[in-house]
């Protein structure tokens, strides 16, 4: 056996940690779905009254618990009781960055069945989702609202950690009224309109989607500056905006379907009216794992793609549009600026 004690070098256990690492995502989303950080908002607690409020198996749960401390999510004392960690305060559910929605969703078993196709889609570039599940993603949600409600609260997680740098990029205040297509409810067109008091905003999105809306724009001050337009941008979008905001949209669709909604958008667009889309750019070989696995992400749940500089190039032009030029907003997004040609 001597010589391969000699081969377990850092790069066999960073390998084995990347093919395990579904361990620890399983294990958040569990004491995500257990609400487990907002029982422990108030002090530590021990696992007999964690177990007994989540109608868990304490030994179990203990079990559970006590892998997450190990990891930094929560921290366990001598005398067996748990309590918050910094990365552990992130899963309250009041958390205005929480990642409790995106660990359930994430985490949710129809996110695992699609992933579970992945091999499904690599022999025949299909969307797993959908082989998996019988429907695409946004049907699946539509069917299970509980599936679609912790979706949109997902986005406005990302919404609210990644706006800030989105509203620092550009200067909305030049425009009279930005619509926010697809738009979810509202967290993105809230952060500009807050920034910009004299600006009014459309929010188009599903019906379904845009009923979460008011809560979120009554909070942040801005509701009686926003017309809430329920819409299907393959179809129509609101007309009469001077800017026109696509976040985290075409990545989720493959291209001739986001030609289509650069099109209807495109229709809606006056003369001198902007297209600003947020989305990533994929960056160069052996570079950018974030966007390249959100791209996979994108390729097994939503059926879209992230796309190259020249990538975006070719899709707005087929659309009638003309890149201005792109802008990094955050890790895995670009602001890229278009209009009419
Ligand atoms: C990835 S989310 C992005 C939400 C929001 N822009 C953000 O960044 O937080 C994609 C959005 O597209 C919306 N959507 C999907 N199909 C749609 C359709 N046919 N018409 C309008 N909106 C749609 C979804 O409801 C969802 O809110």
């Amino acid at each position: 056996m001597t010589g391969q004690a000699d081969q377990l070098t850092p790069e066999y256990h960073a390998l084995l940690g990347i093919v395990r690492g579904y361990e620890r995502s399983r294990a958040v989303t569990v004491a995500a779905e257990l609400g487990i950080a907002d029982l422990l908002r108030d002090g530590p607690r021990d696992v007999a009254g964690l177990a007994a409020a989540t109608e868990s198996h304490a030994p179990t749960l203990y079990r559970l618990l006590r892998a997450l401390a190990a990891i930094g999510v929560f921290a366990e004392d001598d005398d067996g009781r748990f309590s918050l960690t910094p990365m552990g305060e992130y899963l309250r559910r009041d958390h205005p960055l929480s990642v409790d929605p995106p660990a359930r969703m994430f985490g949710a078993d129809y996110e695992w069945r699609a992933w579970g196709d992945l091999p499904h889609s690599v022999r025949t570039g299909e969307t797993a989702a959908q082989h998996a599940l019988g429907v695409d993603v946004w049907e699946y949600r539509r069917r299970h609202p509980e599936h679609g409600a912790i979706f949109d609260a997902t986005m406005r997680t990302f919404s609210r950690a990644d706006s800030a740098r989105l509203v620092a990029a550009h200067d909305f205040g030049r425009y009279g009224c930005v619509a926010d297509v697809g738009g979810g409810t509202g967290a993105v067109l809230a952060a500009v309109l807050a920034a910009h008091p004299g600006v009014r905003g459309v929010l188009a999105d599903q019906e379904h989607v845009v009923a979460g809306a008011p809560a979120v724009l009554c909070e942040a001050g801005v509701s009686d500056r926003v017309t809430i337009a329920p819409a299907d941008f393959f179809h129509r979008v609101p007309r009469g905006a001077d800017a026109y905001l696509l976040v985290r949209i075409l990545h989720d669709w493959p291209d001739d379907e986001a030609v289509r909604i650069l099109r209807t958008v495109r229709a809606a667009l006056g003369p001198h009216g902007r297209v600003l889309i947020v989305d990533a750019v994929v960056g160069p070989p052996g570079e950018d794992p974030l966007t390249k696995f959100l791209d996979l992400m994108m390729l097994v749940s939503a059926g879209g793609r992230e796309r190259t500089g020249p990538e975006w190039q070719d899709l707005v032009a087929r659309a009638g549009l003309g890149l201005l030029g792109s802008t990094p907003v955050g890790p895995t997004r670009h602001l890229l600026e278009a209009v009419a040609v």
